[in-house]
Formats: structure tokens, C-alpha cells, sequence
């Protein structure tokens, strides 16, 4: 099993994130990792017909409720976290008990906002199922909702007492799910990592095969990538930004397909090949380097252009509702240079109107 400590400025906050094939049968292990009596598992249908017998099977003598919510980003919102608050209530759950997420990055960011807001607080257990919340979501303890105006704008930081990430699920994901976590291991190589973009690039096809030694090398990567960032900057004052790489593109793309049209790692990949694009208009990168860009996203099946029914300048208003934004002016994640981002606000709005019209 490999394990990743997440040391926090803030005492008692620390944890650990297990990452071991077969981890969700390890019953002596759940039952030893949640301490808690009353137990309130958040997931969706599907996910849920797969491995909550498991994770039950290690949480005896707790009393368990399951809260099923409907699958997609759509119903990342108020009413689905009032849901998961009203059946705590509704079974008397007390400010010692805990939630467990058991599914992708929706379930996570709900039930982690659940978890934030229940009695000023309590314990939350990130089981993530899909390739983008073991890589990237689970991690950090950012949750939220989505409103119909901006994505991810109501929320808290909240973070778990662990997450437990089982690499085998992955095999019974779907495959535009795992294209689209693909998207945020990317980002990690691009933000700081030339070596390890480099490692993607040579191994797409063995990555795409799932094969289980890559698997395990893109999610310890990413997770530990992830770690330290959050361990250097927990609420976002500074570097956690470049974690956003390409993000405030595909957040107003999300927002403007009404969170249905784009997977989040989907809409996040063509932002990062706007960002490439203004990168290369501003002389940070080379054409050659944007091309390899271009060409890695393609190499794992994501999406690099929009659908053209949307228009350049409705998608550049929609950037505006974006955490990042401070005296009404856009920051974004920009390349410094290749495989070196910055967050910077000195873009001209006309570089990032050439940019998205790009990725047409
Ligand atoms: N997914 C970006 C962050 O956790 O900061």
C-alpha cells in the first residue's frame, strides 16, 4: 500500500491518503480508518450497486444511512446537498458522526459541503471512484455546489480525515470518464512538471490500455503533486491557483452548456489548449511547444476545440465568475513558459479574445 501524509499548518488536520489495489474489500482497514458510530454514505446508483457492499462489509456495528443522489454535474447543486442534511437530520445524526463520498468528483464536492455545513462540521471520508477525483478532487478538501451563474461558487474548505483511493475501480469506469480525469493529470505535468509530461507523452498508449503499473504511477503522482501544493498554500492565497490551469475557460464552457454538455476534465482540456494558445500569442511558448500540447490532449482522446454554437465574447463574460477574479480583473493560469505556470492578470483582452476564438 502506498500512503501520502498531508501535513497542514492547522493542528489535528493532518491525514493520509492510502492508495492499494483491492483497498475497498480491506474490511479491517475501513472499519479502523472510520472511527465514527453513525455513518452517512453519499453516492449514486451505480457506483453504489458496485462497492457499498464492501465498504459495509467493513463498517459493522455502525449505524449506516445511504444517501443515492442522481449522476452528473447538473445536480451538483443546493437541493442535492439539502438532501443528504435532511436524512442526516431526519435519522438524528449527532456532531460526531460522518459522511462517506463514495463516487466521483460530484459526489466528493457534495458530500464534503454536506459534511462542512452539518453542525458547524463534521468528519468526512473521500472514497473517490473516478480517475479525476483519485487524482485531483478528493484531495485538498475544497467543496462545493455549482450555481446556475458560476461553477463551484458555494462551498467551503473542509478538509477529510481520509481518503481512500482503490486504483481497480477504475476498471469499471466509464471510458469518457477516464479521458476526462486525464485532463487533470495533464494539468500537473503542464503546471511544474516537465518530466513527467514528458513520461504521459511516451506512455499515452500503455495510460489508454489502463495499464495497472502506469495507472498506479499517474494517481501516486498526481496525488502527491497535488499534496504539496495544498500543504504550501491550503486556501488558495497563492500557488494552490495553478492547480486552475485552464480552468477559468472550461469553467464558463461548463456553465454555459448548463453543466451537461462538457465532463469538467473535458471543458478543463480545451481550456488548456486556450491557454496554450494565448501563451503562444504572447511569445511564452513556442508554436512547437503549443502543437505538443495540442497533440498530448488529442493522444488521450480529449476534446482541444468548442462546439461553435457558443460565442467568443459570451464565453469571456462568463470567465468573470470565477474565484480568481479581484477588482473585477480576470487572473488566470498562464504558462510562464513550457511546463512553468504562473497566475498572472496582465493578459489584454484582446490576446484572450484571439485565444478562445482559436479554439473554435
Ligand atoms: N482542483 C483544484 C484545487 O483543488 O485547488
Amino acid at each position: 500500500m502506498k500512503q501520502i501524509e498531508v501535513k497542514l499548518q492547522r493542528q489535528n488536520q493532518d491525514y493520509s491518503i492510502l492508495i492499494a489495489n483491492s483497498l475497498l474489500s480491506n474490511e479491517d482497514l475501513i472499519n479502523s480508518t472510520v472511527k465514527e458510530r453513525q455513518v452517512c454514505i453519499v453516492s449514486n446508483q451505480n457506483i453504489y450497486d458496485l462497492y457499498a457492499e464492501k465498504i459495509k462489509n467493513g463498517l459493522k456495528n455502525r449505524q449506516i444511512i445511504e444517501v443515492i443522489l442522481p449522476e452528473g454535474e447538473e445536480y451538483k447543486n443546493i437541493s442535492s446537498w439539502g438532501k443528504i442534511l435532511d436524512a442526516m437530520m431526519q435519522n438524528r445524526f449527532a456532531r460526531d458522526s460522518a459522511i462517506l463520498a463514495l463516487g466521483g468528483g460530484v459526489i466528493g464536492d457534495l458530500a464534503g459541503f454536506a459534511a462542512a455545513s452539518f453542525q458547524r462540521g463534521v468528519a468526512v471520508y473521500q472514497v473517490p471512484t473516478s480517475l479525476l477525483a483519485q487524482v485531483d478532487s478528493s484531495i485538498g478538501g475544497k467543496t462545493g455546489v455549482n450555481h446556475e451563474l458560476g461553477k463551484n461558487m458555494i462551498g467551503a474548505f473542509w478538509q477529510p480525515k481520509a481518503v481512500l483511493i482503490d486504483p481497480e475501480v477504475l476498471r469499471t469506469l466509464p471510458e469518457r470518464e477516464f479521458t476526462a480525469g486525464m485532463g487533470e493529470v495533464i494539468k500537473y505535468g503542464l503546471i511544474n512538471n516537465l518530466e513527467f509530461f514528458k513520461y504521459l507523452e511516451e506512455n499515452f498508449q500503455a495510460i489508454n490500455n489502463k495499464n495497472p503499473e502506469h495507472l498506479a504511477k499517474i494517481i501516486t503522482t498526481s496525488a502527491q503533486a497535488k499534496v504539496d501544493i495544498v500543504q504550501a498554500d491550503e486556501f488558495e492565497g497563492g500557488k494552490r491557483a495553478l492547480l486552475n490551469l485552464g480552468h477559468t475557460f472550461g469553467h464558463a464552457l461548463e456553465t454555459l452548456g448548463n453543466y451537461t454538455l462538457y465532463k469538467h476534465g473535458e471543458a478543463v482540456a480545451i481550456g488548456i489548449r486556450i491557454a496554450a494558445e494565448l501563451a503562444a500569442i504572447e511569445q511564452k511558448i513556442s508554436d512547437e511547444s503549443r502543437k505538443r500540447i495540442c497533440q498530448i490532449l488529442t493522444n488521450f482522446n480529449l476534446p482541444i476545440s468548442y462546439q461553435n454554437k457558443f460565442q467568443v465574447e459570451d464565453i469571456y463574460q462568463a470567465m468573470f465568475a470565477d474565484k480568481k477574479v479581484r477588482a473585477g480583473k480576470l487572473r488566470l493560469v498562464k504558462f510562464r513558459e513550457f511546463c512553468n505556470c504562473e497566475v498572472s492578470a496582465d493578459s489584454k483582452e484582446k490576446d484572450i479574445l484571439e485565444a478562445i476564438n482559436l479554439a473554435k
